[in-house]
């Protein structure tokens, strides 16, 4: 049976995105937790009016964070590649505790190269230690002594997705503090997701518990030289990328860049991204609530035998392919064939990661559901279980697939088509089966 909203069902829409969930619309999925993003998101209603508030967006963000120098752009990745631009040299290191894929990308695209020091407890998907998205100081101090003058920056990035959505410290946050500035390194936090990274800290330690989490965010940011952020995780708007320094060399470079590229907004996207900032400010209750249901959303995967990673991220539950499809080898793209095999059956969409570096038994990667800020309830997310625990049921025969065509560009297999390999007893379509 296909929901009213859908234009079409899962078996057209995969044919026309030529078998990659990934190119399906967000309009013909009916469970998207393909990402946390506010931007690509259809009918996400913002919960106020669009008046015309006062103070300017940049004004704004250093009311939040503290840092005097903002540049407002339409995305995360635009402030990355400013950030990379001004900071980065050509054969320059960039560690950090594990960047998100762009800023990786941009540091790379202006020659520098990007390290991740992860802590072990990180790489053991059933350690439940709270911290997992620390910085390895061993490897931090080492990397800095042996590229001794030819580090960019280090970059520390909140509830770290490509560890699984893990929090930092504030008392590892200060160590990497105390061993940057005994290098002169700056240091940069990737504070996309900051509000859950805080909300975890103050769950995680008692000594936190009667802060306010905007306390826990301000405290944060004064243990940095800057941050980049999409403002589209934390904060109920569809666009928003900001760079914000204290340097104010780094912000007139930026400032050029700016000019150079555009900043992508218009005047209404500014009120809107105002306004949500506004909104966020006196009303954090979407990140906890959000955090609630992808707790809900873990304890309930992992009740039904899913071998979801532990512990639940903030944002995402993260689900090791390996141990779901052992039968499939890597060259039949098991992510991607147990995505594909999640939409067709149940019409919930996730998004294919790579795996926590030099996590054991994770080769194929991991399927992370990620839900947003808005647009979901609790009733949606045990409706999703109950989905999942009766296709859980058919992973055992799901077929893995075969790479049609991939533009070759370093990101053409983002766009690959697939199909499906022909195997004897194909999941049943959940959809079809249980009208
Ligand atoms: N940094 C982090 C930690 C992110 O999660 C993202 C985007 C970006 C930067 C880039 O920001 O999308 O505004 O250009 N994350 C989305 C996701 C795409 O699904 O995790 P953007």
């Amino acid at each position: 049976m296909l929901t009213a909203h859908l234009h079409s069902s899962p078996m057209e829409s995969l044919r026309r995105a030529h078998g990659n969930v990934a190119r399906v619309s967000s309009e013909d999925v009916e469970f998207d937790l393909s990402t946390d993003s506010l931007q690509h998101r259809a009918g996400v209603a913002l919960p106020f009016p669009l008046s015309d508030p006062s103070g300017s967006c940049e004004e704004l963000i250093t009311q939040l964070f503290g840092f005097p120098h903002v540049i407002l752009l339409s995305q995360g990745r635009l402030a990355e590649a400013l950030l990379a631009r001004a900071c980065v040299r050509p054969g320059a290191i960039v560690p950090s505790n594990h960047a998100f894929p762009t800023t990786r990308i941009h540091q790379e695209l202006c020659g520098g190269v990007s390290v991740s020091c992860t802590i072990p407890e990180s790489r053991d998907a059933d350690s439940l230690y709270p911290f997992k998205g620390n910085v390895n100081l061993v490897e931090l101090e080492r990397a800095c002594h042996a590229h001794s003058g030819n580090v960019g920056y280090v970059c520390v990035e909140l509830s770290a997705n490509g560890l699984g959505g893990q929090p930092c410290s504030l008392e590892n946050l200060r160590s990497v503090r105390v061993l940057t500035q005994a290098h002169g390194i700056p240091l940069f936090l990737d504070a996309s997701r900051i509000l859950e990274n805080s909300f975890q800290l103050i769950a995680a330690q008692s000594d936190l518990q009667q802060r306010t989490v905007w306390e826990i965010v301000r405290e944060t940011c004064e243990l940095a030289d800057g941050m980049t952020m999409s403002l589209t995780k934390d904060f109920p708007t569809p666009l928003g990328g900001v760079v914000a320094v204290r340097d104010a060399a780094i912000f007139e470079r930026g400032l050029d860049f700016a000019m150079a590229m555009g900043d992508g907004l218009c005047t209404a996207t500014r009120k809107t991204i105002a306004e949500a900032l506004r909104h966020t400010r006196e009303n954090t209750g979407y990140t906890q609530r959000r955090m609630a249901l992808v707790s809900r959303l873990h304890a309930g995967l992992a009740a039904a035998g899913i071998p979801v990673l532990k512990p639940s991220g903030a944002h995402a539950v993260f689900i090791n392919v390996s141990a779901l499809v052992p039968h499939l080898a890597t060259d039949e793209f098991p992510a991607d064939a147990v995505n594909t095999s999640l939409y067709q059956c149940t019409g919930i969409r996730g998004s294919t990661q790579a795996a926590i570096p030099g996590m054991p038994g994770c080769a194929a990667g991991l399927l992370r559901l990620a839900v947003p800020i808005q647009g979901f309830d609790a009733q949606a997310i045990d409706t999703i279980v109950e989905r999942m625990s009766a296709w859980i049921r058919s992973c055992e025969s799901i077929p893995g697939l075969n790479l049609v065509y991939a533009p070759p560009t370093p990101g053409g297999v983002f766009r690959a088509w697939f199909e499906t390999k022909q195997s004897a007893a194909r999941p049943q379509p959940f959809l079809e089966t249980h009208p």
